[in-house]
């Protein structure tokens, strides 16, 4: 999913957040859209319209009227698939609720024919203002998409709510929004485990194994198309998942346990995917251990297991997805894991199966179900087994909640 060929306007309002503006143009350029810039007059104190002509290759247009030249306000309401003010301020929040029309850019949103998405940017105290939210849910009530806003250090120095988001995090709304509506997952949370964990011997050395990431990647990636809001815990790789989908990287199994129990109880779909050691060094050695002549002894301890912990937390709405990798007595194995860890489904993949496992692009699995239930999937790569996991996993998250 992307924004090519899409036309899309940017409405730059005056605030200090108007530098990332620059970033969101660029992200959309270079995934193929057409991007019309519209400023305030206040927003040219903030960022260069020589800057936002230069990289949207248009000229930026920001009065009604300059010389004997009309900007065609109603002709760019109509051109437009989007319009995106970013960041919008109060007082551009306050003028869109009010349909007050004393800039261009008021009046291409007056005129605007196409959904419009608002990323609003002000310090705190206006953010929390009865005049703001009032504001704020007549633009709502009027059908615009208004986006959250950050958390952290504001214009003024204080620290709190109002920052704009992030660009590449309003990048993923304008995505989501040319999404197909037939998506089967829209509205649904899915957390996925990728990748090896790190376990640290010493600040040089760790305990490791041969995860690429990739199977859990395509299954994040496969979601995220099926309209789920994707988060994945991703351990140490070079891959990345898709723009769609949330990644957080971790390094140990106690970080990437962490982020998915804080995560776990507003997922509808969790898919554990990731090979994370078991056991790790029970003390980290704070310097590089030297070498000596002496045998050298390490103390393991178990981690704690994530799929234990969401098939013990599971709700009955709730749908948990395992992994096994086995190296023998697969089918026993694979089953004694879907029981002990309460899963609804173990996706088992055998190193003693050609291309199948670690590292490469295909895999081979047999999926074993809590009711009994054994399908035997052939060699395929992991996007298209992804594909197919993911319709097994609609299928019964659907049952579960019917
Ligand atoms: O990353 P790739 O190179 O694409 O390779 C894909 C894969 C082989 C890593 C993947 O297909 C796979 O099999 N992942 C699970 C690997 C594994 O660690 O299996 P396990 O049998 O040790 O663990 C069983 C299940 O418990 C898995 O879902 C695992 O994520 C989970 N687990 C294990 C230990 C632990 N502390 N926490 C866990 O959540």
């Amino acid at each position: 999913m992307s924004v090519q060929g899409k036309k899309i306007l940017l409405g730059i309002s005056g605030g200090i957040a108007a530098y990332k503006s620059i970033l969101l143009l660029r992200l959309l350029v270079k995934n193929g859209a057409e991007v019309q810039v519209v400023m305030t007059p206040a927003a040219k104190q903030f960022v260069s319209p020589l800057v936002l002509a230069t990289l949207s290759k248009r000229p930026v247009i920001c009065e009604l009227a300059e010389g004997d030249i009309w900007a065609n306000h109603v002709h760019l309401g109509r051109w437009a698939d989007l319009m995106v003010v970013a960041p919008a301020t109060c007082n551009t929040i306050a003028k869109m609720a009010t349909g007050i029309c004393d800039n261009l850019l008021m009046a291409v949103y007056l005129s605007a024919t196409c959904p419009v998405m608002v990323a609003p940017a002000m310090d705190e105290d206006m953010w929390q203002h009865g005049t703001t939210k009032m504001n704020v849910e007549r633009l709502k009530g009027l059908g615009f998409q208004i986006l959250p806003v950050g958390k952290g250090a504001l214009a003024s120095g204080l620290i709190g709510e109002g920052r704009l988001l992030e660009p590449e995090e309003i990048y993923k709304y304008i995505i989501a929004h040319f999404q197909p509506a037939d998506k089967p997952l829209q509205g649904r949370k899915a957390l996925v485990t990728a990748g090896p964990t790190y376990e640290a011997i010493d600040p040089v050395r760790f305990i490791g194994n041969h995860s690429s990431g990739l199977m859990g990647i395509e299954i994040a990636n496969a979601l995220a198309n099926a309209g789920a809001d994707t988060t994945l815990l991703l351990g140490p790789t070079h891959l990345k998942a898709g723009d769609l989908v949330h990644t957080i990287r971790v390094t140990s199994a106690d970080e990437m346990y962490a982020a998915a129990v804080s995560a776990f109880g507003k997922t509808d779909i969790a898919v554990m995917a990731a090979a994370v050691a078991d056991y790790k060094p029970g003390n980290a050695a704070e310097q590089k251990i030297k070498k000596s002549d002496a045998p050298l002894h390490i103390d393991l301890v178990q981690n704690p297991d994530i799929l234990a912990y969401c098939g013990a937390h599971k709700t009955s709405n709730q749908l948990v997805v395992g992994f096994a990798l086995e190296t023998n007595n697969e089918i026993e194995n694979a089953c004694k894991k879907l029981e002990r860890k309460k899963a609804d489904l173990i996706v088992l993949n055998s190193l003693n199966d050609q291309h199948a496992g670690f590292g490469t692009s295909t895999n081979k699995v047999s999926i074993f179900e809590s009711d009994g239930n054994t399908i035997d999937l052939p060699l395929q790569s992991k996007k298209e087994l992804a594909k197919e996991l993911v319709l097994l996993m609609i299928n019964r998250l659907h049952e579960k909640n019917q």
